[in-house]
C-alpha cells in the first residue's frame, strides 16, 4: 500500500485536534469524525501486515498511539464470519469501515444475572463510521457482516486503549468481566517515510483546517 501519508495526516490532524487544548467529547466526536471519514474513504494506504487475519478470532493492530495518550488508532480485523466479544471501553471510540461490511450490535447492561438488553442493531458498509461513548452508549460488538471474506475497520480512542482496564459481557447472564484487550502487533507502521522522493504525499503533512 503506497498512501500510508494518509495515516500521517490523520495523526497530524488528530495531535493538531487535541494540541487546542480542552474541547468538549461532541467536537472531539464531530473533529474526529471528519477526518476518520477522509482516512477510510480510500482503501490504499493500510499495510497488509496490519490488515492479516487470524484463523479463530479478531485481530487488533495498534497504528499509532499518541505520546501523551490521549488517542490511538488501531485496525479492527475479522476473519470470515468471526464477531468481536461484547465489550465496552470506557472510554469515547469512532470507527470507520475500510473494508468489507460489519454488523453493529449495541448493548445495555441490566445489572448481573440479567440478560443484556440490546438498543441497537445495523449494518455498516464500507466507510460507514460509529461512535460509542460512555455517555452516549458504549457497550456494543462488532462481527463480520460476510461469510466469505475478511473485513477491516479503524478505530480511534480517546486513550491507549490495549492497555486499559475494562470489561466483556456474557449476554444472557449480564456477567461483568475485566478485560484488557492488548495488541497483537509488536511493530508500528513506519508513516514518517511517506515523503516527497519516498511515496506520494500532499506536501505540508496538514490534514487540512482544524474542523472545531
Ligand atoms: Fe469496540
Amino acid at each position: 500500500m503506497k498512501n500510508l501519508w494518509r495515516l500521517r495526516d490523520f495523526v497530524v490532524g488528530m495531535t493538531g485536534l487535541f494540541d487546542k487544548g480542552a474541547v468538549t467529547e461532541v467536537d472531539v466526536l464531530r473533529a474526529t469524525g471528519r477526518l476518520l471519514s477522509a482516512l477510510v474513504a480510500h482503501d490504499d494506504w493500510l499495510p497488509e501486515e496490519f490488515a492479516k487475519p487470524h484463523a479463530a478470532h479478531h485481530q487488533e493492530y495498534l497504528l499509532h498511539c499518541d505520546p501523551l495518550e490521549r488517542f490511538s488508532v488501531v485496525s479492527v480485523v475479522l476473519g470470515p464470519s468471526q464477531k468481536m466479544p461484547v465489550h465496552d471501553h470506557l472510554t469515547w471510540c469512532l470507527s470507520g469501515v475500510l473494508r468489507g461490511m460489519e454488523h453493529f450490535e449495541e448493548y445495555r447492561h441490566e445489572g448481573e444475572g440479567r440478560p443484556m438488553l440490546k438498543t441497537g442493531d445495523h449494518i455498516g458498509p464500507q466507510g460507514e463510521i460509529e461512535a460509542v461513548s460512555p455517555s452516549i452508549g458504549d457497550i456494543h460488538t462488532i462481527s463480520n457482516a460476510m461469510p466469505y471474506r475478511t473485513t477491516v475497520s479503524i478505530h480511534v480512542f480517546g486513550a491507549n486503549i490495549g492497555v486499559m482496564k475494562r470489561h466483556k459481557f456474557v449476554l444472557p447472564t449480564g456477567e461483568k468481566q475485566d478485560y484488557v484487550s492488548g495488541y497483537c502487533n509488536t511493530v508500528l507502521p513506519n508513516f514518517w517515510n511517506a515523503s516527497p522522493g519516498h511515496q506520494p504525499s500532499r506536501g505540508s503533512g496538514m490534514a487540512g483546517p482544524l474542523l472545531i
